[in-house]
C-alpha cells in the first residue's frame, strides 16, 4: 500500500505554517461535505486539524481533481489516512479559536487510504460514551478519545517524574522476580503451575516486600522499583487484580526519613505533570487522632466536619440508649451537618441507613432552629432529651441554626466512629463540599501492630508481619498485643489509601516474636519466611519503606474515581478482560503438561 509519511502531527499547525506543504496521517475524526468542498477533522494523539478538500481551487500537478473527490466521498469517521496539502490561514471569521490549530486548515492535494474502519461500535468523542463492557472490548478505540489520551499520558508522565526523582535521589531502580514464594500482603495469591515440578507452584507477588527488604539486606540502600503487583481480591473501585505500586525501600533511616522521600516525591511529580506546588510537608494524624475525629484511617481532608465527642452531653441529657452505651465502655460520637435541618424524614433515614452498613445499631438526630447564638434551640427527634443542657450542646458542638446534629451511639467506640465517619464521607460528597481540584494529603501514622481477628479468634499483624513495633512496646508485646503501636504510616489523599509502609523489622528474635503472636508456629515461619530471616542473621540493616500505588495516584491528578480510566487494559470489576476474554480454558496438552486437572462445579 501506497503511504505518505507524516512531516508534521495533526496538533502542531499554526499560522506561521502557512504556505508549506505539509504531509498528515491520522484518523477522520469528522467530516462534513458542503456542496462539493469537503471538511475533514483529521485527528491523532497530537490534536486535531482540519483539512479541505477543494478540487475547484486545489492546483496539484500529480493528482487529477476526480481522483481527490472520489476518494474524500468514501471517507469515514475512524478512516485511517495520509494527507498532503498546502497549509492555509482560514478566513478570519472561519478561524476556530477553540481548536488549538485553528487559525490554519491544509488544503489536501492527494488523500491515500491506510486503512478502512468498520462501523464504530461507539463513537469516538472526547469522552466515550458507552457502558463499561463495550468501552473494554473495545478498548483500542475507547483509548482514541482525548480523555483517554489525556489520562495515560498523565501515566506516562507521572510515572516518568517519579522515576526522574528517585534515580536523581541517588536510588537504584532494580527488578524483582514475579514468580515467587507466595508474599503476604494479606490477599490471595495468583498461582503459576510448575511444569517441571508436578504439584509445585509459583506465586505472583501481591508486592515485592520480602525481596526489597533482601535487597537491603544486600546494601543496596536505596532501591524503587515502579513493580507490577497480582492480588486475588474483592474487586472495588481502586483496586485492580493486577496494579503497580512505585516501590520504595531504604537503610538505616528513621521514619521520618521515609516520609520526607515521599512528600518530595510527591512534591516533584505533581509540579512536573500537573504544575501544582505541594506543601513541602503533609499533614499528620496518628491513627487514634483520625479515628476520633474521622472515624476512618483514610480521612477526606478537603472539608471539615469533625466528629465530636457528645459522651459529655449524653451523661447529662436524659436518652438512655447514649447512657447505655457509656456504660458499656464504649462510646457517643457527634457530627453537624450544616444546613441540614431542612432534611426529610426520607433523607434522615438514609443516612441511618448508610450508618447501618457499618454496624451502628441506629442514628439519633435533632435539629437546630431558632435564631443565632442563644436563640438557638434543638428540635425533633432526640432533643426532648437534652432541653436542659441543649444551649450548651448548641455551643459545644458549634452547631448554627439550620443544622442537623446526628448522633451513633455503640458500646463499641469503634463502631460509633466508623458509622458516623462513613455518614460524614457521605455528606461531603452530597453536599458538594470537597473541591475536586483540591489534593489533600495527610499521613496517618502509630497505626497498630496488631489486629484481632474476631472470626479466627487470633491475632494478626494489621500491616504486615515485617512491621517494626515502636521501641517502647517491646517489652509488652506478647503481654497486650492490642496495645502494641508499630512504626506503620499510611499516606491518605482525598479520602483514598494512596501508600503504604513501615519500618521494618530487622532482627531475627524479635521477627520470631511477632510470626508467634500472630499464630505463625516457628515450623511454618521457617517454611515461609526462611530466606528472610536468615538473610537477617547476617548482619542486615535496619531499614524501612513505603509504597504509593501508582494507578491510585494517577486517578487522582486525573479527577477519576475508578482506577481502570488510567490503566491502558484493565479488568472489568469481574476480573475479567473483556477484549481478549481472559481469563480462558486452556488446551488439554497445557494441563496435561502442568500435571493439572480441572474440576468443573
Ligand atoms: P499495601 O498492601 O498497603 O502495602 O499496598 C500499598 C499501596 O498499593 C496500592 N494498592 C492497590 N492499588 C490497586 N489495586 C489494588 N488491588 C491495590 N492494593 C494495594 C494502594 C496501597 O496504598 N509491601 C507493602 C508496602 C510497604 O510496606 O512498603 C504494601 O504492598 O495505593
Amino acid at each position: 500500500m501506497e503511504t505518505m509519511k507524516r512531516t508534521v502531527t495533526c496538533g502542531e499547525l499554526r499560522a506561521g505554517r502557512a504556505g508549506q506543504t505539509v504531509v498528515l496521517n491520522g484518523w477522520v475524526h469528522r467530516k462534513r461535505d458542503h456542496g462539493g468542498i469537503t471538511f475533514i477533522n483529521l485527528r491523532d494523539r497530537y490534536g486535531v486539524t482540519q483539512v479541505v478538500v477543494d478540487t475547484k481551487t486545489t492546483v496539484a500537478a500529480h493528482v487529477t481533481a476526480p481522483d481527490l473527490d472520489a476518494v474524500a466521498a468514501e471517507l469515514r469517521n475512524e478512516y485511517c489516512i495520509a494527507v498532503e496539502g498546502v497549509v492555509r490561514l482560514r478566513p478570519e471569521e472561519m478561524a476556530n479559536p477553540s481548536m488549538p490549530t485553528g487559525a490554519v486548515e491544509t488544503l489536501a492535494t492527494k488523500i491515500v487510504i491506510l486503512n478502512r474502519s468498520d462501523m464504530l461500535p461507539f463513537q469516538i468523542d472526547d469522552e466515550i460514551n458507552a457502558g463499561e463492557d463495550l468501552r473494554l472490548t473495545y478498548r483500542y478505540l475507547d483509548m482514541r478519545s482525548k480523555s483517554m489520551q489525556r489520562r495515560i499520558k498523565l501515566r506516562s508522565d507521572v510515572t516518568f517524574a517519579a522515576r526522574e526523582f528517585m534515580i536523581n535521589q541517588g536510588f537504584y531502580e532494580i527488578e524483582t522476580p514475579t514468580f515467587i514464594k507466595p508474599t503476604p500482603e494479606g490477599a490471595r495469591d495468583y498461582l503459576v503451575p510448575s511444569r517441571l515440578y508436578a504439584g509445585k507452584f509459583y506465586a505472583l507477588p501481591q508486592s515485592p516486600q520480602l525481596y526489597k527488604q533482601l535487597l537491603m539486606a544486600g546494601g543496596f540502600d536505596k532501591y524503587f522499583q515502579i513493580a507490577r503487583c497480582y492480588r486475588d481480591e474483592d474487586s472495588r473501585g481502586d483496586r485492580q487484580p493486577e496494579f503497580t505500586q512505585i516501590d520504595i525501600e531504604m537503610s538505616f533511616v528513621s521514619r521520618d526519613d521515609v516520609l520526607s522521600i515521599t512528600e518530595r516525591l510527591m512534591g516533584h511529580v505533581f509540579m512536573k505533570t500537573l504544575d501544582i506546588a505541594l506543601p513541602e510537608r503533609f499533614k499528620r494524624l496518628t491513627w487514634k487522632e483520625a479515628q476520633e475525629k474521622y472515624g476512618s484511617d483514610k480521612p477526606d481532608l478537603r472539608f471539615g466536619m469533625e466528629l465530636r465527642d457528645f459522651a459529655p452531653y449524653a451523661e447529662a441529657g436524659g436518652f438512655q440508649a447514649f447512657k447505655d452505651a457509656l456504660a458499656g465502655g464504649g462510646g457517643v460520637k457527634a457530627l453537624v451537618a450544616p444546613g441540614g435541618a431542612d432534611y426529610s424524614r426520607k433523607r434522615i433515614e438514609e443516612l441511618e441507613a448508610h450508618a447501618k452498613i457499618y454496624k451502628a445499631k441506629g442514628m439519633a438526630w435533632m435539629k437546630v432552629a431558632g435564631g443565632a447564638g442563644h436563640e438557638a434551640k434543638l428540635e425533633g427527634g432526640v432533643a426532648k432529651f437534652f432541653t436542659t443542657n441543649a444551649g450548651d450542646i448548641i455551643a459545644g458542638l458549634e452547631a448554627n441554626a439550620g443544622d442537623l446534629i446526628l448522633i451513633v451511639a455503640d458500646a463499641k467506640r469503634k463502631i460509633a466512629n466508623t458509622a458516623l465517619g462513613a455518614v460524614r464521607a457521605k455528606l461531603g460528597k452530597d453536599l458538594r463540599l470537597v473541591d475536586p481540584r483540591a489534593f489533600e494529603f495527610v499521613w496517618i501514622v502509630d497505626f497498630p501492630l496488631f489486629e484481632f481477628n474476631e472470626e479466627e479468634n487470633h491475632w494478626e499483624a494489621a500491616h504486615h508481619l515485617f512491621s517494626y513495633p515502636q521501641e517502647q512496646y517491646h517489652d509488652i508485646l506478647e503481654g497486650d498485643p492490642g496495645a502494641v503501636l508499630g512504626d506503620l504510616y499510611d499516606l491518605v489523599l482525598n479520602g483514598y489509601e494512596l501508600a503504604s509502609g513501615s519500618i521494618r523489622v530487622h532482627d531475627p528474635e524479635l521477627q520470631k516474636r511477632i510470626f508467634s503472636i500472630a499464630g505463625i508456629a516457628a515450623e511454618e515461619a521457617e517454611r515461609k519466611f526462611g530466606f528472610l530471616t536468615n538473610a537477617f542473621k547476617y548482619g542486615a540493616p535496619p531499614h524501612g519503606g513505603i509504597a504509593p500505588g501508582l494507578d491510585r495516584l494517577v486517578m487522582l491528578m486525573a479527577g477519576e474515581t475508578s482506577i481502570k480510566e488510567v490503566i491502558a487494559f484493565p479488568k472489568n470489576s469481574f476480573a475479567v478482560s473483556p477484549m481478549d476474554e481472559c481469563p480462558c480454558e486452556v488446551e488439554q496438552k497445557q494441563l496435561d503438561e502442568l500435571h493439572m486437572v480441572v474440576r468443573t462445579p
